[in-house]
């Protein structure tokens, strides 16, 4: 899926700014700070235009990571924020596109970065370029050569622990597709008098180290060396180790690159083996001998050294040692040697050394060139990467520095050039009117130097050649002469006397005033190392060694091809191959990175101002800028130039339908930008100051926040409408669901209301109709009543009517019947006696009398005393006697039932009828003794012998003996008694002995106490004061209490004439002994049976349960 493009800007987001032309106001102090700005927020880079200037960060920022190239892969270069990717894209893109050959300047100084910059450019175009297995080892190859030159090139420096000591170009080839074919080298200046001597706190080259530490017992022993680095007195040794750096590791990394770039074993050998007797030089010592010539003569100490150099070299020791001690000048024809002495001999073996190294070096160069370099012969694109170190400005500046700046003043001026040209051409291209950029020239300084005629370079080489006595003192007064009058030239002794009281300017010095600020040079060492001498017997002695590659190395050595003349100087070899380098940048399309060492101390997150300034200065950032931004400081195409701001006008807003610059120019309008502010190109936008850049930027800015808010608004007002939409359908949902379920319960209520009303409407209606009802039926019934009434009204009415009629009627009968009898009887008296009406009447009446009873006797009931019958009266007027007769009938009958009776029988009755009248309806035991006959003596005691003595003692007549209870006066229990009662007597007896317990008298009984209920129990009260009621009285119970409670009142009757009081009551008083107990009859449980218990409470109540 092709992934959504989001088109950016470099000036999103921007930390100060990305690009430096937008800077305002535009100085030194702010170019700085935003520099620092950027670099506090890991912003390393930021342009000029397209120049890229990079901070040293001295730590990994995750920044190159593949995604990171990715993301900078095929994008605009302003799209991104600023990026060494930007750039190797860029190049990369129109070197591929646009067959444009390009060039990558990268300059700083020592440890600002450049080496890590050129391989993060090389990096990056091996990772987005072609693929393939070939171009994959071509590839390869490209990058493995670094750590082979690193290891040969590089030396830990105060500045920087893997200082390149050489400028390196290098040309990477590739076909019309962008695949890598291959690349060329070219190295300059490497920094060879480090080989012999090392500044304090500084190494010699890496190799030297990797080789000690890394190689093999084996390989040391082949190489004759000794893996301690203090045997070997070219190696510095305050220094040799380096923090994190692993040179034994390296070693084994160097090999295996070498190996890969495709170096053949024995020639990684031949290599070594000169590495080794480079060290092994430096070992040699010398000591000095007078000659008789009375000239001083030196001598090696040690030969065993210089035999085993020899034996590495394979050259001819006795060679090499008179190489060491002698030098022979040739000069048409003539030979002279002369020898050498101490300071001689050392100057010859460090030269040898010095140029052993550096000429190793350039084959080394040359042999990775041969293995890279491209296979076919097809047309190639170039993108050129220049490594080379930046303007030096140092203490101490000497010969190096010189040619150093002046490389460097020569790659401003190009910059310049090329700068301008592009510029130019560009305002040609976009039809823009040329205007004349003010800027500085530094092409007059470059002449100061490269002047053929009088540059100071040529001033040197001409007095190194000039023979005579030759020193940098002679070489500095020659300065004075030729360039006295430069502007750019100072000296103490120059001419013009304006530097004479200059007192910053010492002697045997000169002061250059370079682009990038003034350098004082010191012109002790400016010949020695212009003319760069080796000896010749020491070249020869070299081309004769056994060692193929040192002799290979020596070409001048070849006394076959001896050549009188002079070598090249130092000066003139560099100034030829600056003018190649030159020559070569200026056919391609430039891309700078400019890179910048934040602080001294190789520490992250430190950003040292002053020394920020310094480089700034010097690598002419502040030219550079203004140089860009001379004419016009910003530019874009138009199409993304409206894409950006198309926002900020309506009718561009959201799209503009015609052409982009037509857009443009009505958003330009609309804006009311002044004219002078920007101009129309071809295809960009030209705009003049950065200020309307930041305007335009702001209001986007401002616009953005708008429309932000806009589509915020927008959505949020969609999100609530949703939610709201959704809330009132839920609600609508709600309130449906709610309104019925509420009417629902409304109309359950109603409806159980209504029904309740209806009820109580139709119980209401009901109850009235039911009134009405009974209303109307009462009326119904009383008009039946008294309709009734009044029928019985009238017809009683009638019948009194009638009856009176007929009484009437009868009466008139009889009236009529007296009249007409006394009538008759008048008519008859006369035949009559007087008084036979009466005898009339009475016998009537007598017959009437006659024939009612003996109809009587005829209808006489039954005899049975109980028979209620009796027959209706026949006359009203025989009423009272028909009464009368009924009663003397029914005593007769009675009379004749009670003549049946025996005496006993009628005793019993009279005693059954006293009871009756005693108890009947008194107390609830009474019917129950109706039906029992009256016994009296139910113990026999005259039949049983038991009680012989008991018969005995009562003369009297028993009327009753039976078995009676006591209740225990003290406990309620009861004891068996015989109850005897005589006519005078009540006795109570033992049951079993028969013998007398007591005695009462009748006379001294009172009264006898019972209850109502259906019990035996009563109380037989004695009189107070009698001797049987010292005791107190009796409490019994008996199943026979109606007889002997009869009895006993009979007897006392008769005996006394006096009537026993008999109390019936649930609660009586008798008195025992001298308490007055009550006894109290209550409804008792029928636990024991229908049997009647009696119980002692207290002193005062005996009470007694009657079921
Ligand atoms: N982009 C970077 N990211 C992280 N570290 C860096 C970066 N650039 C440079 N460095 C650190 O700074 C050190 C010095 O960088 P480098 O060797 O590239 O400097 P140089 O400019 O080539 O110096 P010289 O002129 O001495 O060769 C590196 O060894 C590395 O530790
Ligand atoms: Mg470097």
């Amino acid at each position: 899926m092709a992934k959504m493009e989001v088109k950016t800007s470099l000036l999103d987001n921007m930390i100060g700014v990305g690009d430096m032309v937008l800077l305002e106001p535009l100085n030194e102090e702010t170019v700085i700070n935003n520099l620092k700005k950027r670099f506090d927020h890991n912003e390393i880079y930021t342009y000029i235009g397209s120049v890229v200037i990079s901070v040293n960060p001295y730590r990994s920022l995750p920044i190159y990571s593949p995604e990171k190239v990715e993301d900078y892969r095929n994008r605009n270069f302003y799209e991104l924020s600023p990026h060494i990717f930007a750039l190797s894209d860029e190049a990369y893109r129109s070197l591929r596109d646009q067959d444009k050959d390009q060039c990558i300047l990268i300059t700083g100084e020592s440890g600002a970065g450049k080496t890590e910059a050129s391989k993060l450019v090389m990096s990056y175009v091996a990772a987005v370029c072609g693929k393939g297995a070939e171009v994959n080892q071509v590839k390869e190859q490209l990058l493995q050569s670094n750590p082979v030159l690193e290891a040969f090139g590089n030396a830990k420096t105060v500045r920087n622990d893997n200082s390149s000591r050489f400028g390196k170009y290098m040309d990477i080839e590739f076909d019309f597709k962008g695949d890598p074919l291959g690349g060329v080298i070219s190295n300059y200046l490497l920094e060879k008098s480090r080989v012999v001597k090392q500044p304090r706190g500084e190494r010699n080259f890496h190799v030297f180290y990797q080789l000690l530490s890394g190689a093999s017992e084996e390989l040391l022993n082949k190489l004759k060396l000794e893996r301690d680095f203090s045997r070997y007195n070219y190696l510095s040794l305050d220094s040799a180790k380096v923090n994190g750096v692993d040179d034994a590791a390296n070693f084994r990394t160097v090999r295996n690159a070498m190996q890969i770039v495709g170096f053949m074993d024995h020639e990684v050998e031949s290599v070594l083996e000169v590495v080794a007797a480079v060290l092994k030089l430096g070992n040699i010592e010398f000591k000095p001998e007078s000659r008789v010539n009375g000239l001083d003569e030196s001598k090696i100490k040690d030969k065993n050294e210089l035999k085993e150099i020899c034996e590495l070299t394979g050259i001819d020791q006795s060679v090499l040692e008179r190489a060491f001690s002698f030098r022979t000048v040739e000069a048409k024809q003539e030979k002279v040697s002369t020898t050498l002495n101490v300071a001689q001999a050392y100057y010859a073996r460090d030269a040898l050394a010095k140029n052993l190294y550096s000429r190793l070096f350039s084959w080394l160069v040359n042999r990775i060139n041969e293995s890279i370099k491209a296979q076919t012969k097809v047309r190639k694109k170039v993108m050129g990467v220049l490594d080379i170190y930046g303007f030096e400005i140092f203490e101490d500046n000497s010969f190096e520095q010189f040619i150093i700046n002046y490389c460097n003043e020569k790659l401003q001026q190009i910059f310049i050039e090329l700068t301008l040209k592009e510029e130019q051409e560009e305002y040609i291209r976009e039809d823009i009117e040329w205007t004349h950029i003010e800027y500085f020239n530094n092409a007059i300084i470059c002449d100061l130097i490269e002047n053929n005629t009088n540059g100071i370079l040529a001033m040197l080489d001409e007095e190194c050649l000039r023979p005579g006595t030759v020193t940098d003192e002679t070489f500095l007064e020659k300065l004075n002469q030729v360039c006295a009058t430069h502007q750019h030239f100072e000296s103490r002794m120059s001419k013009c006397s304006r530097f004479l009281n200059d007192t910053s300017l010492p002697h045997s010095c000169f002061r250059i005033q370079h682009y990038a600020g003034k350098v004082l040079y010191q012109v002790e060492g400016f010949v020695d190392k212009n003319n760069d001498l080796l000896y010749r017997d020491l070249s020869q002695a070299m081309w004769k060694a056994g060692h193929a590659l040192i002799k290979s190395l020596f070409p001048e050595g070849n006394p076959a091809k001896i050549n009188l003349k002079r070598p090249p100087t130092a000066g003139s070899q560099f100034k030829a191959s600056v003018a190649t380098l030159m020559k070569n940048l200026q056919t391609k399309n430039p891309n700078y990175i400019r890179c910048i060492k934040p602080n001294d101390k190789k520490a992250a997150h430190i950003f040292n101002e002053g020394l920020v300034c310094h480089q700034v200065r010097y690598l002419g950032l502040l030219e550079n800028v203004r140089v860009r931004r001379a004419g016009y400081a910003f530019r874009q195409a138009y199409e993304p130039c409206l894409e950006r701001y198309k926002m900020l006008c309506k009718q561009t807003w959201p799209h503009w339908k015609g052409p982009a610059r037509a857009g443009v120019e009505v958003l330009f309008n609309e804006l009311e930008i002044p004219v002078e502010e920007y101009s129309f190109g071809r295809s960009k936008i030209f705009i003049r100051n950065p200020r309307t850049l930041f305007k335009l930027e702001d209001l986007r800015k401002q616009r953005l926040e708008d429309l932000a808010t806009l589509i915020q608004k927008i959505y949020r007002g969609w999100k609530c409408r949703t939610h709201f939409l959704l809330m009132r359908k839920s609600q609508i949902v709600i309130a449906a669901w709610y309104r019925r379920y509420a009417q629902q319960k409304r109309y359950q209520q109603i409806k159980s209301s209504t029904l309740v009303i209806q009820s109580y409407i139709r119980g209401w209606k009901a109850r009235k109709i039911l009134r009405e009802l009974k209303h109307q039926k009462r009326c119904e019934e009383a008009a039946t009543t008294i309709a009734a009434y009044w029928h019985g009204t009238q017809a009683r009415r009638e019948l009194s009517r009638l009856k009176a009629e007929a009484r009437n009627k009868h009466a008139i009968a009889v009236i009529w019947a007296y009249w007409l009898g006394s009538k008759v009887r008048r008519e008859y008296r006369k035949f009559f006696r007087a008084n036979a009406g009466k005898k009339i009447y009475e016998f009537t009446l007598q017959r009437i009398v006659q024939k009612y009873f003996l109809e009587m006797k005829n209808k006489v009931p039954s005899l049975s005393p109980i028979d209620k019958n009796w027959p209706s009266r026949p006359y009203l007027f025989l009423d009272s006697t028909h009464k009368e007769l009924k009663r003397i009938f029914h005593l007769w009958r009675c009379k004749k039932y009670r003549d049946q009776f025996t005496d006993q029988q009628k005793l019993i009755y009279e005693e059954k009828l006293e009871a009756s009248e005693l108890f009947k309806d008194k107390k609830a035991l009474y019917p129950s003794s109706v039906g029992q006959p009256f016994q009296g003596p139910y113990l026999e005691i005259n039949k049983n012998p038991k009680y012989k003595k008991l018969k005995d003692a009562i003369e009297e007549k028993i009327i009753i003996a039976e078995v009676v209870n006591k209740i225990n006066r003290a406990n309620g229990k009861s004891t068996s008694r015989i109850f005897l009662l005589t006519n005078n007597n009540l006795l109570l007896a033992d049951q079993k002995s028969g013998q007398i317990k007591s005695e009462v008298p009748l006379v001294d009984v009172t009264k006898v106490s019972m209850s109502s209920q259906n019990d035996g129990f009563f109380a037989v009260h004695l009189k107070e004061g009698s001797e049987a009621a010292s005791k107190g009285d009796f409490l019994f119970s008996s199943d026979h209490l109606i007889e002997m409670a009869t009895k006993l009142y009979r007897t006392t009757l008769s005996q006394t004439k006096q009537k026993l009081n008999i109390e019936i009551s649930d609660e009586f008083l008798v008195q025992f002994r001298q308490d007055k107990v009550c006894v109290k009859f209550i409804q008792g449980n029928q636990k024991n049976g229908s049997v009647p218990t009696c119980k002692r409470k207290n002193n005062r109540l005996l009470e007694v349960a009657v079921p």
